[in-house]
């Protein structure tokens, strides 16, 4: 009996409806569109603005969106995963929620955060189930809220993240297709450079740490972006090398949307023709969990059955890592 890989059969995508603007950020905090463009190559972003619906609204809509693409009976799905680092709540995971609210009856579910590399760790957790042989399907949902951790007049951060989310589906495959190799990587010192320090279990949230906007993510941007040039750079590199792939022979690189500086500069050391590194930063700024699948959505009609993709992610903790895929479809 051949091997089973892994293989992404079915993607889908949500994005609230508002639209917030570099011209609108203009008349929130000192910066301006010239700055934001220049810098990071963001022109908007999506928030999701009405009261009340978290993460989990985007990942059932996404979820909902590959349901209906695909075709597929909700009944069918085995397990849902939901990738975020902005849960609705602390306790009562988003992916039972949202495998619930989308009919998926017969799965069982969990949450993963690894901050913006949750979904591309969360696509090695997924195959593995496949790769195993346990389940036949798994439904890997990228989804972050991340108006619900930003304070809107840090201009360091408040420029850069907004929200949404993208759902794929991971099935077997017999004929070698999906994910081939993976190199992931963590380094817990990172914390100090970018976290949301309050209202876990080590520092607790108190009005007077609320009134210093302690409840909201900080990041020092430059020591992040160094890091996370030369680990993604480095991760991809070595995906790279030890699948016997060259420069000619990798079709896309999707990586982690969080500057299109960092995505030059990667592509540029990885040696990569620029119009095969995935762009959409300037449509939805860094959405954390669900860079990834966004980007495969909107280039899904450009992806050609044996394209070799190459991911890669760099995120708080820090993690980072990239992962060799074969486009099934
Ligand atoms: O998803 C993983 C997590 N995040 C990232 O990967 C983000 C990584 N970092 C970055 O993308 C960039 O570091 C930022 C976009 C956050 C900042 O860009 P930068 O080129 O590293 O700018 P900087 O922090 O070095 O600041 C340069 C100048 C400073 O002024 P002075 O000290 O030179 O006078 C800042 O005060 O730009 C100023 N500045 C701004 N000016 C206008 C910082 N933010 C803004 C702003 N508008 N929004």
């Amino acid at each position: 009996m051949s091997k089973i890989s892994a293989a992404i059969t079915a993607v889908g995508a949500y994005v609230p409806e508002y639209v917030l603007t570099n011209q609108i950020l203009e008349t929130m905090v000192d910066t301006n569109d010239e700055w934001i463009t220049s810098r990071t190559g963001i022109k908007e972003r999506r928030i999701l603005k009405d009261e009340g619906k978290g993460t989990s609204y985007l990942a059932i809509k996404a979820a909902q969106d590959l349901i209906n693409k695909k075709g597929i009976d909700p009944k069918d799905i085995e397990l849902v995963i939901v990738a975020t680092a902005t849960p609705d709540m602390k306790a009562a995971s988003t992916a039972s929620y949202t495998a619930t609210e989308i009919g998926a009856v017969n799965a069982f579910s969990f949450d993963m955060d690894a901050a913006c590399s949750s979904f591309l760790f969360g696509m090695s957790v997924a195959a593995s189930y496949i790769e195993s042989g346990r389940y036949k399907n798994v439904l890997l949902i990228g989804a972050d809220k991340m108006s619900s951790i930003i304070n809107y007049k840090d201009r360091a951060t408040c420029i850069i993240f907004g929200d949404g989310a993208g759902a794929v589906l991971f099935e077997g495959n017999n004929e070698g297709l999906g994910l081939q190799d993976e190199y992931l990587r963590s380094d817990g010192t990172g914390r100090d450079f970018l976290q949301a320090t309050y209202g876990g279990s080590s520092y607790k949230l108190t009005p007077e740490i609320m009134e210093q906007g302690g409840q909201y993510a900080f990041q020092e941007g430059r020591t992040v972006f160094k890091n996370a040039v030369s680990s993604m750079a480095d991760a991809a590199q070595k995906v790279i090398e030890r699948n016997n792939l060259t420069t000619d022979t990798v079709d896309w690189f999707a990586a982690h949307q969080a500057n299109k500086r960092i995505l030059d500069a990667t592509g540029n050391r990885v040696g990569l023709a620029p119009e095969k590194v995935m762009m959409n930063i300037e449509k939805y700024g860094n959405t954390t969990s669900a860079t990834l699948p966004l980007l495969i959505n909107d280039y899904e009609s450009k992806l050609k059955k044996g394209d070799n993709v190459i991911f890669a992610a760099f995120g708080g903790g820090f993690n980072w890592g990239s992962i060799y895929l074969k486009w099934a479809y």
